[in-house]
Formats: C-alpha cells, structure tokens, sequence
C-alpha cells in the first residue's frame, strides 16, 4: 500500500463527508455513503478503472451486477478470501451505496 495510495483514501474520506451535504443519492443506494465507504476499497481497487496486478476493476458496472457479485462473496459462494471478509463486514445497504458509486465513476484513460 503506497503512501500516495493511503492519502488518496483521505482525501476521499473528505470529499464524501462534504459531498453528503447535498445529499444527492442514486435510485438505490447513497450515492455519498458509498464514496465515503470506498475509501478501504480503492487501497486495492483503482478508482480510475484499470485493473492492476490481479485486482479487478470495479467502476462503471451496473449497479445490480456490482450488488450480485458482492452478495455472492459475503455468501462464500464466489472464492476470495480477502473478498469475503470485505463484503463479510458490509450490510446490504452499505454494497447498495458502494454499487451506486463505483457504479457511477467513469473509467478514466490511462495516465502517460
Ligand atoms: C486487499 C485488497 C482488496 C480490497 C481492500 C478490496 N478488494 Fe475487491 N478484490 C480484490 C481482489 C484480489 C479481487 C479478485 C478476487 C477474485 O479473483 O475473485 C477483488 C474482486 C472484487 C470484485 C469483483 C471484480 C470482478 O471483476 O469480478 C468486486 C466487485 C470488488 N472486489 C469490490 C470491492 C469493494 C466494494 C471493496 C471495498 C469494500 C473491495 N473490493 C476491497 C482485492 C481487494
């Protein structure tokens, strides 16, 4: 975990406190909650889209997909153990809210 990494988590944090105050909530899950949950994601998961070293990207995908996916490793039927004990500690409406945001990042071109 690099450092530019770490504070980009902070800096998300922020962002998603501040963002909440317009309260701008997608059609299932909120929107800024889901920012704000996302911040232990994208340690791993680029924010930007691409995947990186055997970790998936996780922006732009439908949010129902997104939801499937999550449920199905919190029910230990998708095998990952890391991925289990993420989506192990998240309530169904915190993976609505992380569906409703990295569902609505775009997936950024890559840089240089
Ligand atoms: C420690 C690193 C790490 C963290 C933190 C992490 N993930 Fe993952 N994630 C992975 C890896 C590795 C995979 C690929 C697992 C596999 O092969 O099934 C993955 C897979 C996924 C997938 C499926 C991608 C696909 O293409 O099938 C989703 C969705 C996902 N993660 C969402 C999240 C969310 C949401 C969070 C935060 C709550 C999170 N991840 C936190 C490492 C991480």
């Amino acid at each position: 975990m690099s450092v530019s990494r770490l504070s980009r988590s902070a800096i998300f944090a922020a962002a998603a406190l501040a963002g909440s105050e317009y309260g701008q909530a997608a059609a299932g899950g909120d929107r800024a909650f889901g920012e704000y949950l996302s911040a232990e994601c994208v340690t791993c998961h680029q924010v930007t889209g691409q995947a990186t070293g055997g970790i998936p990207a996780i922006v732009a995908w439908p949010e129902d997909q997104f939801i499937a996916v999550m449920q199905a490793y919190k029910a230990k039927d998708r095998d990952n153990n890391v991925m289990q004990t993420m989506a192990g500690r998240l309530s169904k409406e915190e993976i609505e809210a992380l569906a409703a945001y990295f569902g609505s990042l775009p997936i950024q071109p890559l840089r240089n």
